[in-house]
Parts: C-alpha cells; sequence; structure tokens
C-alpha cells in the first residue's frame, strides 16, 4: 500500500509524510522542491502546474498507489492561472488518471481550505471550471470570469470541495473521495495569506478559536480519511479550523436572534 502525498516537502504534506512513514506506510512524496530519499519515501519532483508533468506523474504512480492525498496549494499570492493550474486542474488530472486503477478500498483526500467559503461563485461557474481539461480552457474560463489571485484561491477551493463530493457520487462502488478544509494554520503558506487575505482576516480568525492550527493536527485528519477506519465515509467536507466555522454561525444566529423586550411593571 503506497501512499502518493503532493505537497510533501512542507506544511502539512511533510506532517503527514512524517505520520504515514512512522507507521511503516511507503509514500511516493510529490513536490516542486526536493526530497530526500530515505526508508520508506520515495521522492518525485513535479511541477504540478504543468499538466505534462502531472501526467508523466500518473503513468509513474499507476498500479503501485492505493491512496492519493492531493495536499499541494498556491496560495492567492500566486498569478490566478497559476493557482487555477495547482489547485484545481492539477489534482483533477492526477485523481482522474489514478482512480480507474486504485483498489476499491482505496481512499483519496484533496485539502481544500475554510477559503472555499469567501468565494460567492455558484456552482454552475464552478463546473464551468472543473469542465476545463486544460491549460488554455482554464484560461478561457478565466477570461470570462475574471478573477485576480486572492479570489482564484477561494474559488479554486470552493471548486475543488466541489469536485471531491461529486467525484465521490459518481464512483460510489470504488475508492473514497473526501476533502478537508484547514482553517489557518502555522506554516509558510501562512505569511502569503496574510498579504493576499490580509492581516486582520488572518488574526481574526485567531482571536476566535485561541491560535491558528498545526500542521500535524490537519495531517491527522487527513491520515483518518485515508485508512480504514473511515471506510463509511464517501463525499464529505471535514473542516478542520478548531470551530471557527461553528463559532461564525454562532455569532449570526446571536445577530439575527430577536430582540426580547420584557415590560417592566
Ligand atoms: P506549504 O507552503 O507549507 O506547503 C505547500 C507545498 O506545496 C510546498 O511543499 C510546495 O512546494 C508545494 N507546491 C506548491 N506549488 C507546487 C507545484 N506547482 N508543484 C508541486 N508542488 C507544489 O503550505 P501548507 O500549509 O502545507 O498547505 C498545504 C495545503 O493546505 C494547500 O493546499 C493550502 O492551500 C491548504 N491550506 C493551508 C492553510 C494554512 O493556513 N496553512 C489553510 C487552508 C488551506
Amino acid at each position: 500500500m503506497t501512499v502518493l502525498v503532493t505537497g510533501a516537502a512542507s506544511g502539512i504534506g511533510a506532517a503527514l509524510v512524517e505520520r504515514l512513514v512512522g507507521d511503516g506506510t511507503p509514500v511516493l512524496a510529490v513536490d516542486r522542491a526536493p526530497l530526500i530519499e530515505r526508508p520508506g519515501l520515495t521522492p518525485y519532483r513535479c511541477d504540478l502546474a504543468d499538466p505534462a508533468q502531472v501526467t508523466a506523474l500518473v503513468d509513474a504512480a499507476r498500479g503501485t498507489v492505493t491512496r492519493i492525498a492531493h495536499v499541494a496549494g498556491v496560495p492567492g499570492t500566486a498569478p490566478a492561472p497559476t493557482v487555477l493550474a495547482v489547485n484545481v486542474l492539477a489534482p483533477r488530472l492526477l485523481i482522474e488518471g489514478l482512480l480507474p486503477h486504485l483498489p476499491d478500498d482505496g481512499s483519496v483526500v484533496t485539502v481544500a481550505s475554510v477559503a472555499a467559503h469567501r468565494s460567492p461563485a455558484p456552482d454552475e461557474v464552478l463546473d464551468a471550471l472543473l469542465a476545463a481539461d486544460d491549460v488554455a480552457a482554464t484560461e478561457r474560463w478565466l477570461a470570462d470570469h475574471p478573477h485576480d489571485g486572492p479570489a482564484a484561491y477561494d474559488t479554486s477551493k470552493k471548486a475543488l470541495v466541489r469536485w471531491t463530493r461529486l467525484t465521490a457520487g459518481r464512483h460510489v462502488r470504488g475508492a473514497r473521495l473526501n476533502s478537508v478544509s484547514p482553517g489557518p494554520v502555522e506554516t509558510p503558506i501562512l505569511t502569503d495569506f496574510r498579504a493576499s487575505m490580509g492581516e486582520a482576516d488572518i488574526d481574526r480568525a485567531a482571536g476566535a478559536v485561541g491560535r491558528h492550527g498545526r500542521a500535524d493536527e490537519i495531517a491527522a485528519a487527513v491520515g483518518f480519511l485515508l485508512a480504514p477506519d473511515a471506510s463509511w465515509i464517501r463525499g464529505v467536507d471535514l473542516p478542520v479550523e478548531g470551530g471557527l466555522l461553528a463559532v461564525r454561525a454562532a455569532a449570526e444566529a446571536a445577530a439575527a436572534a430577536p430582540v426580547v423586550v420584557t415590560r417592566s411593571s
């Protein structure tokens, strides 16, 4: 059983690799950054922004990989075409290419984000993006639906959650697919989020739940969904954010609650 992990060189992906290798699970560790081979870890250098390299990865991984964690992602400080290429097109090409070759008890986890909730894109706009099968089609979608880098990040994660759920629904007799949506996590990408989403939003999230998440806390959730213990969980998006969405829901409910006026006698 080999697990393919993208984004394996840093942050959440690196924490997931440590968990898996520590448990004795072989890992095909994919990143554009170099990784060092060691027992249990086979490095694979790949720029996921380049569909030809993703196709070569599919060819190399077919037949040996039984589980996939697509963790790699680029923030909204990158140009919108790069954000969409790495965060949407790459996982689609990678997972669609390998899914027919995974065993029925296989498992796929994509890492999205609570930032998905920031995107106003309706389902039909997401579906048009998900129909774009190459870089040129993605750029045509961008021409029709202009997004700067930060907006592309939010929409990319919303599209990834939707794609994961719909693909799970279409593949219900085979390998399971689920997504994990972290809130802010202390990894190198958080510096980019501070620039693209604004310091105030990032600080407000930590203020709401007490702190930012740790990479190992997200990796634990991904590891659970990859494992047989999660055998009856399919097509869900699991927020891993210390209760950030619950805090927001509670605040909205409190704001919407009717004001009760008590009459004094
Ligand atoms: P990170 O910056 O520590 O790691 C990202 C990894 O992806 C790096 O190793 C990088 O080399 C790799 N990568 C980026 N572009 C690539 C490409 N074109 N080809 C191959 N590899 C590439 O960030 P972190 O926090 O581990 O992020 C992992 C995932 O979690 C991302 O998808 C991110 O969007 C998501 N996420 C992170 C949050 C956070 O606050 N850290 C919050 C919500 C979601």
